[in-house]
């Protein structure tokens, strides 16, 4: 079909105004499939277990018969049927290794609470966080030996939303567990929020050991935006299953809020994101709109508005963040799949956590960090009624 240049643009123009879908597809089961076609492996690693989480809110959103099977079978295929989890070293203390408890968690409940099989192995998982090495504060070590007495935001999303919601379906009134996740809140909002800015810096060293870590607050120098993301998805899911009747709901939801408001100011004018956040890194050389944090600000915020936990006024942040997702960072496959790009591969505070160090990490293709949080999205867009 041959349509004439004006009528193109004028067609462009309309869709992007309007934020219309360019496709009868959704975009979440899109992302899913697009994955799956490049053959998929399930393991109790944090990526396998963000790229499934991805898949499980996007076939359910969409009730898409065939994902919503190939992620219980791949889920199933990882527990034996005496609840051994595969690959988990029980005896290994890495809060990464906690977040496929959120996939056995999910699987379980969404297919009616049935195969014991999944309490076994989440109950395993648990009982490690009960022997977990601390600080002396009583933080969770982001890793045994290596991260010794630190904690990262990254680590509040792998382990303590797992933690949260299996306290609310085993443990509800299970006290000493809430105030022991409010304590791990606690202790990153005390050593990385700028209460300037609302944003929080990567981690702390709270031994103030580490070459990187301030004399003062033990913290790292900067605000990545990958860990924030993580912590911003962090806050909003365990929201959802915190007690109201906890007397700590209402400062976790103060956390939450107000890390809300720093993060909108923070938006670039494009609708993304810097890599490194802090204001006065904004377009600095080296420094770049990234991908993955754009996505998962935008399920952060969307989520939520739906669960009633922010105002109406951030959907347009959160729009705005999606229009760029879906205008640089999706890439349109001739064979009808979906890519995602521009996502940095990984942050680590085991370096010198130096701006070189940061805006030196190669930008990749496809990273399951990025593409899971863009599933994650686009199923609230589409919960919204906004796809
Ligand atoms: C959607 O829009 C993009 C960019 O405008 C275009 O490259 C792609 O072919 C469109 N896809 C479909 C399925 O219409
Ligand atoms: C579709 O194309 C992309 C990009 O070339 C490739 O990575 C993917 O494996 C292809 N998928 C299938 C099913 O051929
Ligand atoms: C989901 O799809 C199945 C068929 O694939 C159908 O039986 C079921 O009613 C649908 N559920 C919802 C909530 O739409
Ligand atoms: C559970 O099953 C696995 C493999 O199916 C086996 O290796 C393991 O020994 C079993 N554990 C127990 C406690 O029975
Ligand atoms: C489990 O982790 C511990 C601590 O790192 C290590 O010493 C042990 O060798 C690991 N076990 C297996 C089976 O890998
Ligand atoms: C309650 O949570 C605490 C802290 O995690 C744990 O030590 C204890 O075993 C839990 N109690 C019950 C009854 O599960
Ligand atoms: C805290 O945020 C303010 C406002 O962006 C900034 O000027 C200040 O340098 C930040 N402090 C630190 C320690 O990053
Ligand atoms: C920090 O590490 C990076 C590599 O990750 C290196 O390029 C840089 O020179 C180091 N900076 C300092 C101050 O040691």
């Amino acid at each position: 079909m041959h349509l004439p240049a004006l009528a193109l643009v004028l067609a462009g123009t309309a869709l992007a105004a309007t934020n219309s879908k360019n496709s009868t597809k959704p975009y979440s089961t899109w992302m899913a499939s697009s994955f799956l076609s490049k053959g998929q492996k399930i393991n109790n690693h944090y990526v396998a277990a963000v790229i499934h989480g991805g898949i499980q809110k996007a076939a359910t959103t969409q009730n898409d018969s065939a994902l919503l099977s190939y992620v219980s079978n791949a889920v199933s295929s990882i527990v034996t049927s005496n609840g051994t989890l595969i690959g988990w070293n029980s005896t290994y203390y890495t809060l990464d290794d906690q977040r496929i408890g959120n996939n056995i968690l999910y699987t379980w409940d969404a297919e009616g609470r049935k195969d014991d099989k999944y309490v076994i192995a989440a109950k395993g998982l648990r009982e490690q966080l009960n022997r977990w090495p601390r600080t002396p504060s009583g933080g969770f070590w982001h890793r045994d030996p290596i991260y010794t007495n630190q904690m990262w935001l990254d680590g509040i999303y792998m382990a303590d939303t797992f933690y949260a919601t299996y306290t609310s379906y085993f443990e509800p009134d299970n006290t000493t567990a809430w105030n022991d996740i409010e304590l791990q809140f606690d202790l990153i909002e005390e050593h990385c929020r700028n209460h300037t800015s609302n944003l929080l810096k990567h981690g702390y060293s709270e031994d103030k050991s580490t070459v990187w870590a301030d004399p003062v607050t033990g913290a790292s120098p900067y605000v990545w935006d990958r860990a924030l993301g993580w912590y911003f998805v962090a806050l909003v899911d365990v929201l959802e299953v915190w007690p109201t009747t906890q007397a700590s709901y209402s400062k976790i939801l103060s956390y939450f809020t107000t890390l809300a408001d720093g993060i909108q100011k923070a938006q670039d004018a494009s609708g993304g994101w810097w890599l490194l956040m802090d204001e006065e890194l904004a377009g600095k050389p080296g420094n770049y709109i990234e991908s993955s944090a754009t996505a998962m600000f935008t399920y952060a915020y969307l989520k939520g508005i739906r669960l009633g936990l922010l105002n109406e006024d951030y959907r347009k942040t959160a729009v705005k963040a999606w229009d760029l997702l879906l205008d640089e960072f999706i890439q349109y496959e001739k064979n009808g799949t979906l890519s995602f790009t521009g996502t940095v591969t990984v942050g680590s505070l085991s370096g010198n956590a130096s701006y070189e160090y940061y805006t030196g990490v190669p930008i990749v293709i496809n990273d399951g960090k990025g593409a899971g949080p863009f599933m994650y999205a686009g199923a609230e867009m589409e919960l919204a009624g906004l796809e």
